[in-house]
């Protein structure tokens, strides 16, 4: 367990090799050693149209080939650079509409029909193609080198359809900015914070803030103080290398990746699941208001996110509506495309940020040294990964470390029941 009062920023070096994700980088390296969500299902139906789809600086086509298998191919035609996303769907691949070339979804070259018969020109060619798996209604791909990792366990891709709901956001800043967002306890109790501060609200107090590493990453605990003696305890994890598993209790949590589109953008997917009853049409829909085409938010920084200065008297610290993704994406696109972290002072509570870089810089040395970095699954039997997400009101007495080995025993109560019973909710 760590605990840590405060803390150097981070040198110009350090925040490059954390901040940048294109090909050579060694953060983009990094990153391209782990399966990453590349599009939603739901942007790709069956006998669709091929999408351009850019991820890490890299411009690609994703398709289904008349077979209905995935290909992701790098998108500028290896003949003379045409899009391949307006390609034609046949013949078992995807054929530039310029002249015709015809690719398969390992990139390899079927037909080039300006050539003369018995050319092996073709045979020579090889498009780049990144292999693809399809999990939990995401698109997931492998951009990295050799052999590809096992594709990693995590409940929340496993749960039925009916159990999980899969989204994605735009995000205008670099990826670890919002990555950072979800590894910081703190800001629950003031950015997603409600106002008048009520008695009992067991985000009022800022908590006391400790980590642990686990093999997948880290744990983030954050105690608070709640009413009649009890403490409020959440756990949050950081999951190598771009991955948080955070949530509130509902029988389950939610995974979200930060991929980041160029070093100045990122989607954030997300899939939350609840393992004992179905999400309800609320669940699964909730703040769709506040969603644009495209995955965008209504509240960006071009409408000033909508603040309300009359709300921030009354009921909302931040003015920014009752949704936390655009409340977050205020703060974090507010930093700048990419944050200064020279200029950052971190404080007791921001040790969630820096198990992460911590983890993260030191896994683009394992990279840098030619060895897989922690988390990269390569044994089907060290395929289950012991990602739990833990929030509880205990009695104060308790141990708030060691509870949730045992956290279905009495006297360890669901946040969201003990406010339905004090009749808060
Ligand atoms: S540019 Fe694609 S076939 Fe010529
Ligand atoms: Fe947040």
């Amino acid at each position: 367990m760590t605990q840590v009062d405060e803390s150097r920023p981070l040198t110009r070096e350090e925040n490059d090799l954390l901040t940048q994700t294109g090909p050579g980088t060694p953060g983009g390296e990094l990153l391209r050693r782990y399966w990453q969500p590349v599009a939603l299902s739901e942007e790709l139906p069956p006998s669709g149209a091929p999408r351009p789809v850019r991820i890490m600086s890299e411009d690609l086509v994703l398709f289904r080939d008349d077979g209905d298998r995935l290909g992701l191919l790098g998108l500028h035609c290896a003949h003379r650079g045409a899009d391949l996303s307006y390609g034609r769907l046949e013949d078992g691949g995807l054929r530039c509409i310029y002249h015709g070339w015809l690719y398969d979804v390992s990139g390899r070259c079927l037909e080039q029909p300006g050539e003369p018969a018995g050319s092996t020109f073709h045979e020579r060619l090889r498009h780049r193609a990144y292999p693809c798996r399809e999990v939990g209604g995401i698109i997931f791909a492998y951009m990295g080198p050799g052999e590809p990792p096992l594709f990693p366990a995590y409940e929340p891709l496993l749960a039925d359809e009916g159990y999980r709901v899969s989204k994605k956001r735009l995000s205008d800043c670099n990826y670890l900015q919002s990555h950072e967002g979800n590894l910081d306890p703190e800001h629950l109790s003031f950015l997603h914070h409600g106002l008048p501060r009520r008695e009992g609200n067991f985000y009022s107090a800022p908590p006391i803030v400790r980590t642990e590493e686990t093999p997948f990453g880290g744990r983030v605990y954050s105690i608070r103080p709640a009413p009649d003696g009890m403490r409020f305890v959440k756990t949050t994890c950081f999951v190598m290398p771009n991955i948080n598993a955070t949530g509130p209790d509902h029988g389950g949590f939610q995974m979200g990746w930060h991929v980041p589109i160029d070093d100045f953008s990122h989607w954030r997917y997300s899939v939350g699941f609840r393992r004992t009853a179905p999400m309800d049409e609320l669940a699964r829909t909730e703040s769709v208001s506040e969603i644009a085409d495209g995955y965008r938010h209504v509240r960006n920084r071009a409408n000033r996110y909508l603040q309300d200065r009359e709300a921030m008297k009354t009921w909302s610290y931040s003015g920014i509506g009752t949704s936390n993704g655009p409340q977050d994406a205020c703060v974090q696109e507010g930093m700048g495309a990419i944050e200064d972290r020279t200029e950052e002072h971190l404080g007791t509570t921001d040790q969630g940020v820096l198990l992460a870089r911590d983890r993260l810089l030191r896994a683009i040395q394992d990279v840098l040294a030619g060895r897989d970095p922690p988390h990269v699954v390569r044994d089907e039997t060290s395929n289950h990964h012991d990602i739990r997400v833990v929030t509880a009101v205990i009695p104060g007495d308790r141990d708030w470390y060691n509870f949730w080995e045992s956290s279905q025993e009495a006297g360890v109560v669901s946040p969201f029941r003990a406010l339905r019973a004090a009749g808060r909710v």
